[in-house]
């Protein structure tokens, strides 16, 4: 294998929310090899990388963006590569999507990750963010990740030298390090699950999803939750929804009248239409409420 190199993605296609202008050039990694020739590449194409899966977590900007995308699109299916008193070690490439690594679990019987039924992304992903819901946080299960980074080149870091927190991932000693000087590429994952009834593990991911489904708009352009809950116990839909938010509009662009944190794209909406509704609600919410709330999709 070798990189493959692409001219201008466009950032509208590579994202959920359909937002967003033209990147310089994406290059795919297809295996934890391909790294050896990342540095050299991205030197020569310029620009600032960004590690870009599913781009389900993305509000891109419109115009030429001044970055590279980097895709690990290492999709190594699903694999048991060990097993113990304490469970069964599942190992996936970061390219892999989620739900269906959650098919894969569920078929085999393999219980832990269920509460993320539902979540688009990849599997890199939703470790690189720590994406959770219904109680399940994706970095609870994860016991080891393969990672490329200039610096340091290929390694295989154990959880104890990563860092997970709400919606939070990082190595811990690059914490201090600005991410976007030396990007941490996850390649590969893997979680400890443990063995459990096929069909107990089917039920509890179509509770979740059927729950999801009812509450969120899953199948609206949208980047998720656009803001993280400022507490564990305030929640940043309901604070939103109390203030008057909920399918309130702004060009091509609405917070979604299910679920307040949603910011959806009607599909002519611009990302300067989404910055403004997503200010507007950090400065109602700050004047009534006192609240900060720091964004959980990522602007590019
Ligand atoms: N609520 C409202 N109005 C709204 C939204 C919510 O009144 O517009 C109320 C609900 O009725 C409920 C409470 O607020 O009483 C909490 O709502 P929900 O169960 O939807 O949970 P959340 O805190 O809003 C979090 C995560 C979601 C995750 C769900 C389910 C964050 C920012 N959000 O939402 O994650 O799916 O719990 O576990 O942590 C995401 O990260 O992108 C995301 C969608």
């Amino acid at each position: 294998m070798s990189l493959a190199l692409l001219q201008g993605p466009s950032l509208r296609e590579r994202t959920t929310l359909r937002l967003g202008g033209t990147a310089m050039a994406e290059v795919v990694i297809g295996c934890a090899r391909d790294c050896d020739a990342l540095p050299q590449t991205l030197q020569r194409l310029g620009g600032t990388p960004l590690v870009l899966g599913y781009g389900s977590n993305i509000l891109a900007s419109d115009g030429e963006l001044p970055f590279v995308v980097v895709n690990p699109a290492v999709m190594d299916a699903p694999k048991v590569v060990g097993e113990d008193a304490s469970g069964v070690l599942v190992r996936v490439g970061a390219g892999f999507r989620l739900p269906r690594l959650l098919g894969w679990l569920c078929s085999s019987g393999l219980t832990g990750l269920e509460g993320l039924a539902g979540i688009p992304g990849t599997v890199g992903g939703a470790v690189a963010m720590n994406a959770g819901s219904y109680g399940c946080e994706t970095g609870s299960r994860l016991v080891s990740a393969t990672v490329f980074d200039v610096a340091n080149g290929v390694r295989t870091l154990m959880r104890d030298a990563l860092h997970f927190a709400y919606r939070h991932f990082s190595v811990k000693e690059t914490d201090d390090v600005s991410a976007s000087l030396s990007p941490v590429i996850i390649l590969d994952a893997t979680f400890r699950l443990e063995v459990g009834s096929r069909d107990c593990i089917h039920t509890v991911m179509q509770t979740n999803y059927a729950k999801k489904k009812a509450t969120q708009p899953v199948t609206a352009y949208s980047a998720g939750c656009v803001f993280k809950n400022p507490t564990q116990e305030a929640s940043a839909g309901k604070i939103l929804d109390s203030l008057g938010f909920k399918g309130k509009r702004y060009g091509g662009m609405a917070f979604s009248e299910m679920h307040a944190n949603f910011l959806i794209n009607t599909g002519d909406g611009t990302s300067e239409e989404a910055k403004y509704l997503l200010s507007n609600a950090q400065e109602k919410v700050k004047k009534e409420t006192g609240y900060s709330l720091e964004l959980e999709v990522r602007i590019i």
